[in-house]
């Protein structure tokens, strides 16, 4: 007899989104296809670390799992529900369970509003309609993100980087939401205060049983926070499988870049493809695995996307040196 598998909290397949760009009378110059065909899926109460360099589409793929903007294609369920398909009122609710953490917490505060007024915000959007409900509410999340609440009262130009993102951090927990996207929320702190914002969100989601999508350029900091990595690159999902043997044994060129960018987690990895720089040819999702232009193995064939090969259960490569070798 088999036992069903649980359901995923979130399953996304085939996502694209293509964006348009014009030249100053409005013409249209180009389309973008920042996100194309990406998928994965996240286990209730996991991380997946999405990562991989600016410009990848990473925070596009947050965006669209949370419909902040609309796909072209694809599908995205949350514990079952297709999210592309909710009316309305459904919507409303899902935006209460799936919450955003920025990257920049100097941005994303509104100046004008006191911190206390910036949490209860949500609350009163979803309707929390009794006033002494709300602030005990905003009370308990600051304590809980190490934030005094008689500080309820300043504006957010009063704290400092760490601080402002704790301020977000309770901003998006006040809903008691089930899954969380943080876009780089560490990136824009000091090496300093980085370490102590990752461990609250870490001890935040184990304490709330939260299931997190955790975006970063940086291997080295998805390592820490997340069970399950998925490389991106040019739009596609190039890689994914557990983070230790994402890690341990890269099986994308890409990838190996990546880790040979971040000394601490390879020391002794031989170095197998040149290390990640900027290049202009190869035009983007122009036909042909997208890391065709920078890669120091390809081949003809690679003038064809590869396809996503599962060579282990949940070890996901798209690569053409790994085709065939199904598990
Ligand atoms: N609103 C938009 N309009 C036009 N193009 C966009 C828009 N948002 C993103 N793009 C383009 O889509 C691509 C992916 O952008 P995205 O912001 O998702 O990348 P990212 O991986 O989050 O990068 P970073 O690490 O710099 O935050 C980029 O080429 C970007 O210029
Ligand atoms: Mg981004």
């Amino acid at each position: 007899m088999t036992t069903a598998l649980p359901l995923p909290l979130l399953s996304v397949r085939g996502l694209s989104k293509s964006f348009v760009h014009r030249n100053w009378c409005g013409r249209v110059i180009r389309h973008i296809p920042a996100v194309a065909d990406v998928g994965f899926d996240v286990a209730r109460g996991r991380t997946l670390g999405l990562v991989g360099e600016s410009g990848c589409g990473k925070s596009t793929t947050g965006r669209l799992v949370l419909r902040l903007i609309e796909a072209d294609a694809g599908d995205v369920r949350f514990d079952g529900v297709d999210i592309r398909a909710a009316a309305p009122a459904r919507m409303r609710t899902l935006r209460r369970d799936m919450q955003l953490i920025f990257q920049d917490p100097y941005s994303s505060l509104n100046p004008r509003l006191t911190i206390g007024g910036l949490i209860e915000e949500g609350l009163i959007v979803h309707g929390v309609r009794n006033r002494g409900e709300r602030e005990d509410r905003v009370a308990a999340v600051l304590r809980r993100v190490g934030i005094r609440p008689e500080y309820m009262g300043r504006y957010p130009n009063e704290f400092s980087g760490g601080q402002r993102q704790r301020i977000g951090i309770a901003r998006a927990l006040v809903l008691r939401p089930r899954l969380i996207v943080a876009d780089e929320p560490v990136s824009a702190l000091d090496v300093s205060v980085q370490a102590q914002v990752l461990n609250l969100l870490a001890e935040i989601q184990e304490e709330f049983g939260l299931t997190a999508v955790f975006i970063a350029h940086d291997m080295a900091v998805v390592e820490h926070v997340s069970e399950e990595i998925a490389v991106m690159y040019r739009g596609r999902i190039v890689e994914r499988g557990r983070t230790e043997e994402v890690i341990a044994d890269p099986l994308h060129p890409y990838t190996r870049a990546l880790l040979d960018s971040v000394p601490s987690l390879r020391p002794r990895a031989p170095r197998r493809a040149r290390p990640a720089r900027d290049d202009t040819d190869g035009e983007r999702g122009g036909g042909g695995c997208p890391f065709r232009a920078r890669c120091d193995l390809r081949m003809p064939i690679c003038r064809m996307v590869p396809p996503n090969t599962e060579v282990r259960p949940g070890r996901v490569v798209a690569c053409h040196l790994h085709q065939g070798q199904a598990g």
